[in-house]
């Protein structure tokens, strides 16, 4: 045998990547602060010092997630890990799954449920709405569900869902409560056992400001009595519980048996971004992420342009949406803005998708002065941007 295929000539060319400001709804920018922790050297994921970290971001997820929960980790992946590892280990084939669809995190979390056999049901909002507590109660009541997924935070119509008294009702039908909160933590108020959410997630790539690779997640004790004494085996070996758990020692076992290889460099950047917020603190953080957004969203009408979610309390303060203007392609709108200002923003996705524009400023991104650089974009897009006659 012999190597027949070559060495790429693409690869003899040095790695270049851009700097941008990158103002969509998630990756955000990445401070240096945190991406020099992250380019510390590699040790080993079973090493001590590695668990010592894991510790200290599991102490950083519990303030963030303000929650006592023994059972909480970062599982190594993006959001979509943390959501499939939320319903594969709490959900069993042919176990009935409601999910709140006002947005895109709805239909994702029911698909991966019907993936893995279970009855899936769904209450769904035009995009832009949400539900109230009666709809909720109301469809417990009618499918009796074992696990009930809302998203706090919809990026894809920028809709922030209350939370107070569901958890409440979810217990009252003997459901649990998991809720994605991967645009919102850190930027808006959420108590995990005060609003007794049962499963909670979050992504590392969007408040947080670290590199996309891992995925905060959180267990309730009730949920962890479902998942510990489930039927049958979770359809993932990555993502079974009883893995994590020895692996983040959270199972109170004397010793950790190799699962995985945890991204180690990647579990750097988290505790680093985990440190800034706790620096910060919660409180300071959600009151920055609402004055921000206030005055975008001020700016924002000022120019013309109307928000997407009518209701100013039902707005997310990390994911604008803004109605797409009439008589303009969007996709034209956001390229020239990328070509011309150098930051991203982004159309509709799912369900908004040509209905709106989405601008992120979450975590180091949420000040006034990226307000002011987003709005003369905008301007400026809808300045030198075909607009049509119709
Ligand atoms: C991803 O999280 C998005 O909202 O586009």
């Amino acid at each position: 045998m012999s190597v027949s295929i070559p060495p790429p000539k693409c690869l003899k060319k040095p790695l270049t990547v851009p700097h941008r400001l990158m103002f969509g709804p998630g990756p955000s920018n990445v401070p240096a602060r945190i991406l020099q922790a992250g380019a510390n050297p590699v040790i080993g994921h079973m090493h001590e010092e590695t668990f010592e970290i894991m510790s200290d971001i599991k102490s950083g997820i519990q303030y963030m997630f303000q929650t006592r929960n023994i059972m909480t980790l970062a599982v190594s992946g993006t959001g979509h890990t943390a959501m499939e590892c939320a319903i594969f280990n709490a959900v069993e084939a042919g176990e009935s799954v409601l999910t709140a669809v006002n947005g895109i995190w709805g239909e994702r979390a029911a698909e991966m449920a019907e993936r893995i056999g279970a009855r899936v049901n769904t209450i769904v909002s035009p995009p832009g709405g949400y539900f109230t507590n009666a709809e909720i109660e109301q469809a417990l009541s009618k499918y009796s569900p074992v696990v009930f997924f809302l998203a706090h935070g919809e990026s894809s119509t920028g809709v922030l869902h209350p939370l107070d008294g569901i958890g409440e009702l979810c217990h009252k039908y003997d459901c649990l409560f998991l809720v994605d909160s991967v645009a919102s933590i850190g930027g808006v108020p959420l108590y995990m056992d005060e609003q007794g959410i049962d499963i909670l997630y979050t992504g590392s790539q969007k408040v947080l400001n670290a590199p996309p690779g891992t995925a905060p997640i959180s267990f309730s004790e009730r949920a962890c009595q479902k998942i510990f004494h489930r039927k049958t085996k979770p359809i993932s070996f990555f993502l079974d519980l009883n893995w994590l758990a020895n692996y983040w020692g959270c199972d109170g076992k004397p010793s950790r048996i190799y699962h995985h290889t945890g991204p180690v460099n990647a579990f750097y950047s988290l505790r680093e971004s985990l440190a800034i917020l706790a620096e910060e603190s919660l409180e300071n953080s959600w009151k920055r992420h609402e004055k921000v957004a206030e005055y975008f969203q001020a700016g924002l009408e000022s120019m013309g342009l109307k928000l997407f979610v009518k209701e100013r309390k039902a707005r997310l303060p990390t994911v604008t949406t803004i109605v797409a203007p009439h008589g303009y392609n969007w996709k034209e709108i956001t390229n020239y803005i990328m070509k011309t200002h150098n930051i991203e923003i982004s159309g509709g996705l799912g369900p908004s998708i040509g209905l709106v524009l989405r601008v992120g400023l979450m975590g180091c991104n949420s000040s006034k002065t990226n307000v002011d650089k987003v709005l003369a974009a905008l301007k400026d897009a809808l300045k030198h941007c075909h607009k049509s006659k119709v």
